[in-house]
């Protein structure tokens, strides 16, 4: 480490953050050698066919890639090896077909009603407050905590309910990235964890219709799944699923009342809002980090390259969803288009996330029902004065002043 400390001004605060639609990304190009935030040497893929040929290749794995990529400390819930995403081949195959067991469409199909009441009650609750509002605090935070709640079967009373003031505190800790850590960050990651261990044996004993419950079954079934990937699964599922949500919604909300006013009141049409949807999860990312890293476990032909044994890969699904070779409409186009190829904003191939469903339903619920009760919505300052919540894997804005 230099012990010379860089000139700064103080007197001079620093430049605003861009919204995240607005972040600049690579633009699409051959793969070529690049340096990532923590200085490991990779190479940078940024087409779309060649992101898309990364994420489906057994030849490129997670092995050993925990703690690499990103400037500052990394976030636990990249860095747990007994994470789902952390693992590969058979035992990743074992664990997604555990997780597959859980979520079967019928489950799924059978959640949206209750999606949709806890969006519908988020804004019936927000309309009889009355304006001004900040949507973060009104909509963007409860409804997917209450999602949440209700999914993994923490909503009742008891040792289970879970207020969310604590998620909050845990997922902060979980999802730190970047500076130096808490002084509590252990012990608070400690007690999330024992508190989902304990939640883990309770369901074991007494199962109920929730998704903890269906989890548990089935990894008990299937057998061979370690009870720390269990654990960090239910744990994950809970804390990052909630943030992701919260984090999307709020960036989607952002671009369209700052950006597109004009769009709003069409999202009172359900087709609309579909296509609308997927436009704003496929072109705004969740988060600062440019890309998702593999490790080539043999010497690979990617795009005209050969990727060496052993080298980083460095995949941006940013460039590769907006190469204008696949995706010559960027996000000013008609928001009620349908993409023009499938996104790879879930990733692809098997890592693909499993929380792809419950983004997409939430999102257009959210959409939906807030517009056609609020068509006249309006954010009352502008986009570029948003304040931000930072400091971990997801940028989103810490507040939504809005009135109708
Ligand atoms: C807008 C919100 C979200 C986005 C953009 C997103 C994106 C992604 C991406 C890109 C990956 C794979 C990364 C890679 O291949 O390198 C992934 C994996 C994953 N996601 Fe999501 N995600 C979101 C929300 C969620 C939610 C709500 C959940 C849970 C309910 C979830 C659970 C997971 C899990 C467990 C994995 C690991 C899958 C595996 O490694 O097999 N995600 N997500």
């Amino acid at each position: 480490m230099s012990s010379a400390a860089p000139v700064t001004d103080t007197d001079t605060p620093p430049p605003p953050l861009p919204p995240l639609h607005r972040l600049p990304v690579t633009p699409a190009q051959p793969p070529h050698p690049t340096t990532l935030p923590d200085g490991t040497p990779a190479w940078l893929v940024t087409r779309y066919h060649d992101v898309r040929q990364v994420l489906g290749d057994p030849r490129l794995t997670r092995t050993d890639l925990h703690e690499v990529g990103t400037a500052g400390s990394t976030a636990d819930v990249a860095a747990n090896p007994a994470s789902l995403f952390n693992q590969d081949g058979p035992a990743h195959r074992r664990l997604r077909g555990t997780v597959q067991k859980a979520f079967t469409p019928r489950a799924i199909a059978g959640w949206q009603p209750w999606v949709a009441a806890a969006v519908q009650q988020a804004v019936d609750a927000l309309v009889a407050t009355g304006p001004p509002a900040d949507l973060v605090s009104a909509f963007t935070r409860p409804v997917p905590f209450a999602v949440t709640t209700r999914l993994m079967g923490l909503d009742g009373d008891g040792p289970d309910h879970l207020d969310e003031r604590r998620l909050r505190r845990w997922t902060l800790a979980l999802l730190a990235q970047g500076g130096e850590p808490a002084a509590d960050h252990g012990e608070t990651l400690a007690e999330f964890t024992a508190f989902t261990e304990e939640l883990i044996e309770r369901r074991r004993r007494a199962p109920g219709p929730d998704l903890v419950s269906r989890l548990v079954r089935a990894a008990d079934q299937d057998g061979g799944i370690p009870p720390d990937a269990l654990a960090f699964l239910v744990l994950g599922l809970t804390a990052s699923g909630n943030e992701s949500v919260t984090g999307a919604l709020g960036n989607a909300l952002a671009y369209l009342l700052g950006e597109r006013p004009e769009h709003w009141p069409r999202l009172a049409d359900p087709g609309v809002t579909e296509h609308t949807a997927e436009r704003l999860l496929h072109f705004i990312p969740l988060g600062d980090d440019e890309a998702t890293v593999r490790r080539a476990a043999a010497a690979v032909e990617l795009g005209g390259v050969t990727i060496p044994a052993g080298a980083v890969v460095a995949a941006s699904i940013g460039s590769a969803n907006r190469d204008p070779a696949v995706h010559p409409e960027g996000l000013d186009a008609d928001l009620a288009r349908p993409l023009d190829a499938p996104t790879l904003a879930f990733s692809a191939g098997p890592h693909y996330c499993i929380g792809a469903w419950r983004v997409r339903l939430e999102m257009r619920e959210a959409l939906h029902r807030l517009a056609t009760a609020l068509p006249g919505l309006r954010l009352t300052v502008p986009i570029d004065r948003l304040d931000w919540q930072l400091g971990s894997t997801t940028r989103s804005p810490a507040a939504l002043p809005v009135s109708w």
